[in-house]
This record gives C-alpha cells, sequence and structure tokens, in this order.
C-alpha cells in the first residue's frame, strides 16, 4: 500500500472508530463514559505498566473500539494472552473484527466470577482499565480494585483512566496502594491516570 493510501486508511478507521463510539455513547452514555475514544497517547502509556516478559495474560476492561487494545498488542503482548471484557454487544463485534485472536468476553467487568467463568482464578501480569467507574457508587469501585487485585500477584499494577480530579477509588479503604501515575493533556476530555495494586510482601 502506498503512504497516501495507508494515510487515508489511518484517517478511515479513526473516523469510523469515532462514529462508532459516539453512537455507543447516545445509546448508553452512563457506559460510555466520554463521547470520544480514549488518545493514543493515553493509550500507549496505559500500555507501559504491562510486563510482558512475565508470560502471564493481560486483563483488559471496557476496550470500547480497541484503542487501549492496540496499545497492549503494540507493547509485545500476544493476542492470545489479552483477555479483554467489554459490556457491549456492538463493541465487541467490532473488536472481534478487528483484533483477531484475542480474547474478548462479552460481560460485567463488576461480575468477575461470572463473566470470566472457567478463567475465573486465572493470575494476570496486570489489568488496564477503561470503565468509568465515576458512573459507580464508590463501594462498588472498591469492590471491583478488590477483585482484580485478588488476580495479581503482589506488586503488579491495575491502571485505571479517568475524568475526574481524584482517584475514583479513595487511600484507605482496602488492601491496596493508590498511586497517581500521569495526567494525559493529549485526550479529549484530559484525562488522569491511577494505579492500584497491593503491597508486594518480602
Ligand atoms: C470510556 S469508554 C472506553 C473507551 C475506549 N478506551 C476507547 O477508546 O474506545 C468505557 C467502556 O467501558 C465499557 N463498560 C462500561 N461498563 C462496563 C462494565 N460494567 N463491564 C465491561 N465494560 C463496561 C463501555 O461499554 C465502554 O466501551
Amino acid at each position: 500500500m502506498t503512504f497516501g493510501g495507508a494515510l487515508r486508511r489511518s484517517f478511515s478507521q479513526k473516523f469510523d472508530e469515532e462514529l462508532r463510539f459516539f453512537r455507543g455513547w447516545i445509546d448508553k452514555p452512563r457506559a460510555v463514559g466520554s463521547i470520544v475514544p480514549t488518545s493514543s497517547y493515553t493509550a500507549k502509556r496505559m500500555a507501559s505498566v504491562i510486563d510482558p516478559a512475565s508470560g502471564l495474560p493481560v486483563l483488559e476492561l471496557g476496550p470500547g473500539t480497541g484503542v487501549i487494545t492496540r496499545a497492549i498488542l503494540a507493547r509485545g503482548v500476544k493476542p492470545e494472552n489479552l483477555y479483554s471484557i467489554e459490556y457491549s454487544a456492538d463493541f465487541v463485534e467490532h473488536l472481534r473484527e478487528n483484533y483477531p485472536g484475542v480474547n474478548f468476553i462479552q460481560g460485567d467487568a463488576f461480575d468477575l466470577d461470572t463473566t470470566l467463568g472457567a478463567l475465573k482464578d486465572t493470575v494476570f501480569d496486570s489489568v488496564v482499565s477503561g470503565v468509568p467507574l465515576l458512573n459507580f457508587p464508590v463501594d462498588r469501585r472498591v469492590a471491583y480494585i478488590g477483585a482484580l487485585l485478588d488476580r495479581l500477584p503482589a506488586g503488579r499494577p491495575i491502571v485505571q483512566l479517568t475524568y475526574g480530579p481524584m482517584s475514583p477509588v479513595p487511600a484507605g479503604r482496602g488492601d491496596y496502594i493508590v498511586e497517581h501515575f500521569d495526567f494525559m493533556v493529549r485526550n479529549i476530555p484530559p484525562t488522569q491516570l491511577w494505579i492500584y495494586r497491593r503491597p508486594a510482601r518480602s
């Protein structure tokens, strides 16, 4: 393909993703949480927490149009080593077409036992979450982080994006450490990235 052709394809893919995202937002504004997809800068920064050499699978939550999925694969994670849970059947259909080999699971990221089914005891390297936590009560957010950390080795991170100024999961509510990771200005709207982990015990 020529450079011009590749550029046109990349613009048309981006436009398609934005349109699909906007439609998703019209159908379910609280679940989708934003009117445009995450930027590639934010996606790359989130994927940077993954250790592809660990050999463990990676868990993604709320992939939407797949911008973060793409960054996770570009980080060196093999498609078959990526598990990705998305609530919207429409997004899942699109994701399966665009990211062959990735294990997309349609279901609720707040109910991991049911959604992961036979995989519920899997240990993951890390978690990358785009689920709009601010649209859920604080108690559910705390339970969400706890259920995810139960599936990670101590010390390994969950990275979470959020549009609010504060961590969506407050410190002091469970066995986890909260760290501010980054503030991404190149994102619409600008977004904060937070990390949650259990202390690595020696
Ligand atoms: C802010 S969007 C993520 C956008 C994505 N990073 C992108 O660029 O397309 C939030 C996503 O989380 C999904 N979501 C919301 N609640 C969910 C839940 N309980 N379980 C799984 N996915 C959920 C939404 O359907 C939506 O795709």
